[in-house]
């Protein structure tokens, strides 16, 4: 069965501080993918990341500055991203992994329904290549969008027929409501994503493209079915791992 595995930017870079991976966290990570690789050779993976300190302050300072991403914006987003990316893979290189980048904005030409061929990531994951996507800056039409490493976790398993999605966050799974303000708020589990969406409260993160809810959301906006997700806790040893061999996690395990 094939999987997409979103490493999320709240796991491998420290939100707070621009430009700061998360080193230790991203090579345990990618030790993890490693181990099951080795175990399942033949089952498809994929892997996207979000943009974390490499993607959101920089967009954000654009907006707030200018309203809109130019060509300035556009060109440095681009290079940040490119760079957290290269982190990423050299991490999975060093472990065997055969990842391979693949540019989203070279493939992509719209933020809204998956307007993106992803036609080389099926080969490439086909011929026991693990390709490796990113929340990115992207083109539509003439202006500069901002495709969340989220939505292109739903594009890519609606487009590729995926079962499996797993998001490594930096938070025990999805929360019915804040467990910072409420001592009993407890992890929503072995649901339905729309009776989650009806059962918990979701508050706001320094995200420019949305936090936990616009990641479950976007799967009912697609009209996707019967896949099953995740939501772990990326910081928890092994977690990862538990979840692509189906075993017992720190996380939300989630249907849609
Ligand atoms: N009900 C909820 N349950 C769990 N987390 C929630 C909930 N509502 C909001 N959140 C927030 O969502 C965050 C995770 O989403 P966020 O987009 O910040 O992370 P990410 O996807 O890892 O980052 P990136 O977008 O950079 O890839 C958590 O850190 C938490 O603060
Ligand atoms: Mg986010």
């Amino acid at each position: 069965m094939s999987t997409v595995v979103k490493l999320g930017g709240s796991v491998i870079t420290r939100k707070n501080e621009p430009f700061s991976a998360r080193s230790d966290t991203i090579y345990e990570l990618a030790e993890e993918i490693s181990n099951y690789l080795r175990e399942n050779k033949k089952h498809g993976l994929l892997l996207v990341h979000g943009g974390g300190s490499f993607g959101h302050p920089l967009v954000r300072e654009c907006l707030e500055k200018i309203g809109y991403v130019n060509t300035q914006c556009f060109a440095r987003v681009a290079f940040y991203m490119d760079l957290l990316n290269h982190l990423v893979t050299e991490a999975l290189l060093a472990s065997e992994v055969p990842a391979v980048r693949i540019t989203p904005r070279s493939i992509c030409w719209g933020v809204n329904y998956g307007e993106c061929d992803f036609g080389v990531v099926g080969k490439l994951m086909s011929s026991g290549l693990v390709p490796v996507l990113y929340g990115d800056i992207i083109l539509s039409g003439s202006e500069s969008r901002v495709l969340s490493g989220d939505d292109i976790v739903w594009y890519l398993t609606r487009s590729l027929g995926l079962k499996k999605v797993i998001f490594v966050t930096d938070v025990n799974g999805v929360y019915d409501k804040d467990p910072k303000l409420h001592k009993d708020a407890r992890v929503l589990s072995n649901m339905h994503v729309s009776r989650v969406l009806k059962e918990a409260s979701f508050w706001e993160v320094p995200d420019v493209t949305g936090g936990m809810l616009n990641k479950l959301r976007k799967s009912l906006l697609l009209g996707i079915k019967d896949v099953k997700i995740y939501v772990i806790n990326g910081f928890v040893p092994g977690n990862l791992l538990s979840a692509l061999e189906e075993k017992n996690v720190v996380g939300s395990i989630l249907w849609v």
